[in-house]
């Protein structure tokens, strides 16, 4: 589990806390979607989580390691694995396998379990024909899933995905959401996703929502994600699917507003007279 208590945080030279009083549990295997408006304190509660940063008040543990404990730092970034939204800074190699085995060969591992590792995590993405080709061949989508590779190379127990499809086009997007659907169906690591793409964070279980650097609201993903109130009270849309809903309604229908598919909804439009 991660247990976050208490933690404030303040970047160096800046008079505002970025992060105010955060109490926060990740547990195992959870997957957990992370939403609020823009410099509200996503990437940097994700630095905090895997020890990047340390909290001035408060306290981070990973897995009973406190992340202000600098010789628990190294173990906690093995836990913890990080992924930003631009993929061409993360890959660090001219080959796709070999980007992906750079984490394992640098933990010392014999060459078979190296292989091995990369074999599964390539697979885990379905990137695996694409093992020999040259990063720069591939798209912003699959340079994504290639650096979600190299994480998983690293057997992490945690994954963060700081807005993972942010800079990638519709395909790209749909593809990296694809593996997510994977990973968390495969249920052997926690998954964290910070994003502003609603249809994204409709694969977690549990979202917390922040503001201004402080957890305003959690619970469970498929519930809040339609609170249209809450949700604009923080400057954010909203599911198409839920404002089209509204729409409807403002005509003076009663459509549920919890209807999450697109499916479900044109029957009961049809049903509508
Ligand atoms: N490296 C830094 N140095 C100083 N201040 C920073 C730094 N990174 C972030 N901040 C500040 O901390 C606050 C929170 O920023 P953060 O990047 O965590 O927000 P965010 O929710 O990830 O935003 P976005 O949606 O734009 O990615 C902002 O006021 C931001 O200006
Ligand atoms: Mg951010």
């Amino acid at each position: 589990m991660i247990a976050v208590r208490n933690a404030s945080y303040c970047y160096p030279d800046e008079g505002q806390f970025a992060l105010k009083r955060i109490s926060l549990d990740i547990k195992e295997k959870e997957i957990l979607g992370v939403i609020g408006r823009n410099a509200s304190g996503k990437s940097t509660l994700a630095r905090l989580l895997n020890g990047i940063i340390i909290p001035v008040n408060g306290q981070v543990e990973v897995d009973g390691l406190d992340s202000a404990v600098p010789e628990n730092i190294e173990l906690i970034r093995q836990k913890v694995a990080l992924l930003q939204s631009e993929p061409d800074n993360q890959l660090v190699s001219n080959i796709v396998e070999e980007d992906v085995a750079f984490g394992p060969e640098n933990l010392g591992l014999e060459s078979n379990e190296i292989r091995k590792r990369v074999d599964t995590a390539l697979q885990m993405v379905s990137m695996e024909d694409y093992a020999k080709y040259p990063p720069y061949l591939l798209s912003g989508g699959q340079k994504q899933r290639v650096c979600i590779a190299g994480m998983l190379a690293m057997q992490p127990k945690y994954m963060i995905l700081d807005e993972p499809t942010t800079m990638l086009d519709p395909q790209g997007k749909k593809d990296v959401r694809r593996t997510l659907a994977k990973l968390k169906q495969e249920q052997s690591l926690s998954i964290i996703v910070i994003s502003h793409d609603f249809d994204e964070l409709l694969q977690t279980d549990r979202l917390v929502i922040i503001d201004q650097g402080e957890i305003i609201l959690e619970g469970n993903s498929r519930d809040l994600l339609v609170q249209m109130d809450v949700l604009r009270s923080v400057g954010l849309k909203g599911l198409e699917i839920t404002r089209l809903i509204e729409e409807i309604n403002k005509s003076g229908y009663g459509i549920a507003k919890n209807i999450l598919n697109a499916n479900r909804l044109v029957e009961e439009l049809c049903r509508l007279k």
